[in-house]
C-alpha cells in the first residue's frame, strides 16, 4: 500500500534568492530516501525550473515593491515516490499547452529560452501544470526514486565495465 512517510511545507517570497533557498530545502527533505547523485540532480534541476517561473513570471503584473508567494509541497512515499508541488498565486496562463511548448516565452530579450516546461517534463516521471488566469499557477512534479538494491547492482555492473 502506498503510505506518505514524511511531508514538507513551504511558503517563500518569490525573490530570486529563493530559487537556491528551494532547490537546497528539497534536496535536505529528500536525503532520508538517500536518492542517488543523478535523481538528486534531476530534481534540483526541475525544482529551479518551476521555482523561477514563479519568481520571473507569475508576479510580474505586481505593483513594484509587492512581493507575491511561492508554496511548495513535498511528499515522500513509502514506494519511493516523490511528489513536488510547486504554485503561486500570480497571473496564470492562458493557454497551458502553448506555454509548454519548448521555445515558447513571454520573457523578453535573449534572458528566456522557453525551454522551463520541457526541463521539468524530461527530468522527472510525470508533470502537471494547472493554471488559471489571474488566480495562479500549479506544477505538480513526480519522481519514483529506484530502489537502493538496484542503486548497488547499477554501481556494482558499471565498476565491472571500468565506468564511473
Ligand atoms: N508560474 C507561472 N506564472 C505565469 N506564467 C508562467 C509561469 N510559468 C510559466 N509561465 C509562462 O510559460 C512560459 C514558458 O515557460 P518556460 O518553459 O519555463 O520558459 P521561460 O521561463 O524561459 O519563458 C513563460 O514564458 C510564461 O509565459
Ligand atoms: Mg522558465
Amino acid at each position: 500500500m502506498k503510505n506518505i512517510i514524511n511531508e514538507m511545507k513551504l511558503r517563500l517570497p518569490a525573490i530570486s534568492v529563493n530559487e537556491s533557498v528551494c532547490r537546497s530545502a528539497i534536496s535536505a527533505f529528500l536525503a532520508e530516501l538517500d536518492p542517488t547523485v543523478e535523481e538528486l540532480g534531476d530534481i534540483r534541476l526541475a525544482v529551479s525550473e518551476a521555482v523561477t517561473n514563479c519568481i520571473v513570471h507569475a508576479y510580474r503584473d505586481m505593483p513594484r515593491g509587492e512581493v507575491g508567494n511561492i508554496y511548495i509541497s513535498v511528499r515522500l512515499y513509502n514506494t519511493r515516490e516523490v511528489s513536488i508541488e510547486i504554485s503561486d498565486n500570480g497571473c496564470g496562463i492562458e493557454n497551458v499547452e502553448e506555454a509548454m511548448r519548448p521555445m515558447f516565452t513571454t520573457g523578453e530579450g535573449n534572458e528566456r529560452c522557453g525551454m522551463g516546461f520541457l526541463v521539468m517534463e524530461n527530468f522527472t516521471d510525470t508533470l502537471s501544470v494547472k493554471s488559471k488566469v489571474g488566480r495562479g499557477t500549479t506544477v505538480l512534479m513526480r519522481k519514483f526514486l529506484k530502489q537502493p538494491e538496484e542503486n548497488v547492482s547499477d554501481l556494482i555492473s558499471s565498476s565491472v565495465k571500468g565506468e564511473k
